[in-house]
């Protein structure tokens, strides 16, 4: 499963994982893919610094890469309290109210969310560049818009590719004419932030719409039979999110969250705003229910709701408010049915994909046993 990206990057295999842990980044590039750590969480320098050491100590000198999320709309110049100030009082009574209807119990003192805003502001995705750049990452991807140029700039001297995550062919020629390396084209199944083209008509669109730049096929991948769809609707790679979730390596700390996930079927997940203010797709819960609701105040735009909801989706994940408990996560959920290890998944992907490719090959007359 060589592409020419592949081969750049010295990856025996075109498959990138974004994930937010560690653990996981490590052992998808150990086992022959390329593992991007997700860097969003990461609001204080010292612990990107902690979790890029132990990734160093544990990918057995596998590439790997660095996932910043620098918006193109800056926040510049503005503070948590600043935000904090623009939250109408209405919208803070119904997270109270809601809260208080499922009887979900306060955080004890000192015991603040992990979800600020401050990690999607370009000056803290600065300070964790400043960090990356001092560790040997291959790549560096930003989520929701262009790289500034002087990032892409600095990525370049140190021989970094730069990435960014698209959603249409209008946004992937927007980065390619910023001058980034490649393109993930991110389709409407994905977990996360995503736009409204499912992948399979968005992958060749952006192929088409950047080439020869690479483009990295992302949502909805979950197979190795998918990933060779991928290769056939023009991608270099394929870039998944979803499925690392459920891996043994994974650092969920709700059991009754990855119970959930295994128990979800495709069509339990919902596209909504109400954990960021940005349309991502998530596992359908009363919390997001009650946000989408036309009854209710609806989510604020970004970054106001991320703020609102920090401490309520702490407190939901703390104390594993079933009916509220929810994660990013996109439709290929359906397919993430047990708890295996990042190698197992691996297995997984490249028998099938070789399954496919024989499937193909037997169509296209080109097999032996034809
Ligand atoms: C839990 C979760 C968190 C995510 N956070 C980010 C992020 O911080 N930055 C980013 O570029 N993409 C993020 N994504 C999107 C992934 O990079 C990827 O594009 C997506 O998961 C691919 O689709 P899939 O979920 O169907 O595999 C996230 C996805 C998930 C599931």
């Amino acid at each position: 499963m060589q592409t020419e990206l592949s081969r750049k990057l010295g990856v025996e295999y075109a498959v990138f994982g974004f994930t937010p842990f560690p653990a996981v980044a490590a052992a998808i590039s150990r086992a022959g893919g390329f593992g991007v750590l997700g860097a969003v969480r990461y609001t204080a320098p010292d612990d990107l610094k902690r979790d890029l050491d132990w990734i160093e100590a544990h990918v057995d000198g596998k590439p790997y890469g660095l996932d910043v999320v620098m918006p193109a709309k800056k926040v510049e110049g503005v503070t948590e309290a600043d935000v904090e100030a623009m939250i109408p009082e209405g919208h803070r009574q119904f997270v109270k109210d809601t809260l208080a209807q499922y009887g979900v119990p306060e955080l004890a003192e000192g015991e603040a969310s992990g979800w600020r805003i401050t990690g999607w502001m370009e000056q803290v995705a600065r300070t964790q560049l400043d960090v990356a750049f001092d560790y040997p990452i291959r790549l560096l991807a930003n989520a929701l818009g262009s790289p500034p140029a002087d990032v892409i700039d600095r990525a370049h001297e140190r021989d970094v590719l730069v990435a960014a995550l698209a959603g249409s062919a209008r946004h992937a020629r927007k980065h390619a004419d910023a001058g980034i390396d490649i393109v993930v084209a991110q389709g409407y199944e994905a977990g996360g932030h995503t736009g409204e083209i499912a992948s399979m008509v968005l992958t060749p669109e952006v192929v088409d719409a950047v080439a020869p730049l690479p483009v990295l096929a992302a949502g909805g991948i979950g197979s190795g039979q998918q990933i060779a769809a991928a290769f056939a609707l023009g991608a270099q790679g394929v870039w998944l999110g979803s499925l690392w979730l459920t891996t043994t390596e994974a650092e969920l700390t709700s059991p009754r969250l990855i119970e959930k996930l295994l128990a979800a079927g495709s069509g339990d997940t919902v596209r909504s705003r109400a954990l960021t203010g940005k349309p991502a797709r998530q596992l359908r819960t009363e919390w997001t229910d009650a946000w989408d609701d036309p009854q209710g105040p609806g989510a604020l735009p970004m970054p106001l709701q991320g703020l609102l909801v920090a401490d309520a989706v702490s407190r939901i994940q703390k104390y594993e408010v079933e009916p509220l408990l929810g994660t990013p996560v996109g439709q290929i959920v359906g397919r993430m049915t047990s708890e295996r290890s990042v190698q197992a998944v691996f297995d997984d992907l490249t028998r099938g994909f070789e399954q496919a490719v024989d499937r193909v090959n037997r169509i296209a007359g080109r097999s032996e046993e034809q």
